[in-house]
Parts: structure tokens; sequence; C-alpha cells
């Protein structure tokens, strides 16, 4: 009798221990199951910024209405990043990349005493100065933007991101580059969608779960050029397929008017 009794809690105890296992694995499939939308989320934008032919397009805003009202605070914070390879002070040395102070308004790769890539170098004959325009699209992919530099920074893909460090990244020089004045137009229409100048990016979406063969297919480069109005309409509407989402979005047209 006890002997049975003692069988009957051994039996217990495994039968126990297997549902806690069942348990544990449906947990864990929870679990990943939230990972892929993260990333699929982001991918959403892009993919859809990328648009035609993988060509990505992220237009500049319009700096006479962004920069007057950009954090230069949290530009300050993004700019750490940058510290790992570059000194931002005034006469500060060359590190892993060029010294940046006054690093807006000068010509590409002809900062002294450093050791530019020729595509620095050839990027700075064909451009001609930093302009805001110029380091927000570089920021956002800089091997996409200046082929064979050897800045090997993913990118920024926050558009406000890049906003907030130009207007830091333009006081830290001994003349800032000046702030152009607002077009009417870009004002007007940045009020439209409130946030579309936030650019925030979609928060990951519940439920899409794209697969990872899917995301993984869109180039990383793209990821950095995720265009603000889109990636902000994309959230709302996105249906539990996130990929299937993006036919029935608004594209160029999107509120935010992509401020030119
Ligand atoms: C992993 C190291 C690394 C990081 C991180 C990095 N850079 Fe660079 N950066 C470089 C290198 C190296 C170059 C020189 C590129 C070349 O010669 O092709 C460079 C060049 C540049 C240039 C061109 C400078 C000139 O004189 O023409 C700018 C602008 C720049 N970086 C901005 C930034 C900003 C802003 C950040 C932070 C968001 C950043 N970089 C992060 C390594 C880095």
């Amino acid at each position: 009798m006890k002997d049975e009794l003692f069988g009957n809690k051994v039996f217990g105890a495994i039968l126990g221990a297997l549902l806690l296992l069942f348990a544990l694995r449906q947990v864990s499939e929870m679990v990943f199951a939230t990972h892929p939308p993260k990333v699929a989320g982001d991918k959403i934008a892009i993919q859809e910024a990328a648009g035609d032919a993988g060509v990505v397009a992220d237009t500049p805003p319009d700096w006479g209405t962004v920069l007057p009202t950009a954090d230069v605070g949290a530009g300050a914070t993004v700019a750490n990043k940058c510290k790992a390879c570059h000194n931002l002070d005034n006469g500060g040395p060359n590190q892993t990349g060029p010294n940046l102070w006054g690093v807006i308004g000068r010509k590409p790769g002809t900062h002294p005493g450093f050791a530019y890539s020729s595509g620095m170098t050839d990027f700075g004959n064909k451009i001609g100065k930093w302009s805001f325009a110029e380091v927000y699209k570089f920021l956002a992919g800089p091997q996409a933007d200046v082929s064979g530099t050897k800045m090997t920074f993913v990118g920024l893909k926050q558009r406000q991101d890049r906003i907030n460090l130009i207007a830091w990244l333009r006081q830290q020089s001994s003349s800032p580059e000046p702030i152009p004045a607002p077009d009417p137009k870009a004002a007007a229409a940045a009020k439209a969608p409130a946030g579309a100048a936030a650019g925030t990016a979609p928060a990951p979406q519940p439920g899409s779960g794209v697969p990872d063969a899917a995301a993984g297919a869109k180039a990383p480069t793209a990821a950095a050029k995720g265009a603000p109005a889109t990636s902000q309409t994309a959230s709302p509407e996105a249906p539990t397929t996130g990929a299937a989402a993006a036919p029935n979005r608004t594209d160029s047209t999107s509120p935010g008017g992509a401020p030119k």
C-alpha cells in the first residue's frame, strides 16, 4: 500500500514535471514570437521607404523649419555614438575618424592630418561641402551614401535623431553654418500631421509576424533611410501581416508632405 502510494507520487511528480516543461516551452515560444515583429516592424518601414528598385530616398527636412525646434540636448546624447571614433573638440585630435569640430560647412575629406579614404575625397570634390542635407543623408547610412568610405558606422535610422544631432553638431563650430529661413510651405505641412516632424519610427507591431526570411531579405543599409512620414502612417494601419500592409499605404503624398 505504501509502495503504491509512493508510486503514485512518483508518477505525479513526473507528470508535473512534464507539464511544467510543456508550459515552459509554450512560454518560450511566446517570448520568441514577440521578437520577430520588433525586427519586422523596422523592416516594414524600410521596405516602404526603399520604394522602387531599392533606391532609398529620405528627403531631408526644411532646415529653417526643423533646426530652430530641434532638441540640441538630445543631439548631444546621440553624438556619444560618434565619440567612439571622433573627437569633437576645437583643435582636438583625429582618432579612428577625423576631428569633427566645424564639420558642417567644411569640404568633406579635408581635415588636416587625417588619412581619408579616396571615396571620401572624391565625395568632397563632388559635393563641395558638408551642408545640413549632406550630413543628414550621410548619417542615415554612411556606406550607402559615400561609396568606399571607411566610416564603418551603421547609421542613424531615426530622422529626428539625425536632426537633433545636426542641430548640436552645427554648434560645434567657431562659425556655425547659418540656419536658412524657413520655407513657409514646409512649415505648414509640418504642422498638419502632429508628430510627423518627430519622425519616430513605428512601434513594433503587435502581431505583425513577418517571417524572418522576409525581414532578412531587406538590405540593412536601407534601414537607415526610413522616410518619416510613411513610417508614421505605417504603424496604425498595419494589419496582422505587416508586409501585406505596404500597398495600402499613402506613400509619398502622406500627410507629412515630406518637407523639401
Ligand atoms: C566606427 C567609427 C566611427 C563612428 C562610430 C563614427 N564615425 Fe564618422 N568617420 C569615421 C571614419 C573612419 C571617417 C573617415 C571616412 C573616410 O575617410 O572615408 C569618418 C568620417 C566622418 C565624417 C566626414 C568628415 C570629414 O572631415 O569629411 C563625418 C561628417 C562623420 N564621420 C560624422 C560622424 C557622426 C556624426 C557620427 C556619429 C553619429 C560618426 N561619424 C560616427 C569613423 C566613425
